[in-house]
């Protein structure tokens, strides 16, 4: 039984840790869309200046986002094995997920205050960044952009997502919302990087659709999107 398995050729074991790879990757990718999605949705009761208390806690965000993940993917995050890989990375996901929300709770829960800034891309980065902190030596999620669209620093787009972005996502035959991947070093590791692109949404443009230049209610200068402009691109790494 054994002289079998070494008989199995390495190509399809490769084929396999790459799947597994992608399918570790998009659920962590489809949980952070879902927990963005809450924020969006209940974003006017956080810019609801009359409101002290809103309620939205960790656990009711983190709920709703596990709820709103379970619809779209047929699976809760939950059941997953957390002696896995899979299982350890969508738990340290949703801790952080709660926990940036507990602590921006004297931000959301300020009275008097309509626009406070705690916004999805906001949100998003601070649970990708709380999600290294704990897991970075085996994964790191980003969000990031086409270069000249990128607000924040830290979401610069690396040497790799910047030839996927150009060569690839921006192509005109380039396939709209597939992903990338591939296996490569990153920082002397060898790694398996997947990017999948996103596009602007009629919600989006009122921060950066048009006209150019204008500011927007963060302060940003708008980037002059429009509907269905590659906008975004959230990049994961998983360390082998
Ligand atoms: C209320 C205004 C607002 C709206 C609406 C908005 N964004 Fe943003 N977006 C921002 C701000 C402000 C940042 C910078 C966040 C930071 O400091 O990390 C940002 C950052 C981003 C980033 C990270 C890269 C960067 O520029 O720092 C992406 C990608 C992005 N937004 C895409 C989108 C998409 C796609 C939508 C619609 C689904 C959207 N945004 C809706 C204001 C907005």
């Amino acid at each position: 039984m054994l002289s079998a398995v070494s008989f199995a050729p390495l190509g399809a074991d490769v084929a396999f840790a790459q799947d597994d790879n992608a399918a570790v990757a998009t659920r962590l990718a489809d949980l952070l869309r879902s927990a963005r999605t809450v924020i969006s949705t209940n974003q006017g009761l956080i810019n609801d200046p009359s409101k002290g208390d809103k309620g939205l806690t960790g656990e009711r965000v983190l709920t709703e986002a596990i709820a709103l993940y379970t619809e779209r993917t047929g699976e809760d995050p939950r059941d997953s094995d957390p002696a896995s890989r899979e299982g350890r990375l969508l738990r340290a996901q949703m801790e952080a997920i709660q926990e940036v929300v507990e602590e921006n709770q004297s931000t959301i829960n300020v009275e008097g205050v309509g626009f406070k800034g705690f916004i999805p891309a906001i949100f998003a980065r601070l649970v990708n960044e709380k999600f290294g902190e704990r897991v970075g030596d085996e994964a790191r999620i980003k969000v990031t952009a086409p270069e000249e669209l990128v607000r924040n620093r830290k979401a610069r787009p690396d040497e790799w997502e910047t030839s996927v972005i150009e060569d690839k996502f921006k192509a005109a035959q380039w396939p709209k919302g597939d992903p990338f991947s591939e296996s490569v070093q990153v920082d002397g590791h060898p790694a398996f990087r997947i990017i999948v692109p996103e596009y602007y949404a009629a919600s989006c443009l009122s921060c950066h659709g048009e006209p150019a230049g204008d500011v927007d209610i963060t302060g940003y200068p708008k980037e002059g999107g429009k509907e269905g402009d590659l906008g975004a691109a959230i990049s994961i790494t998983l360390f082998e």
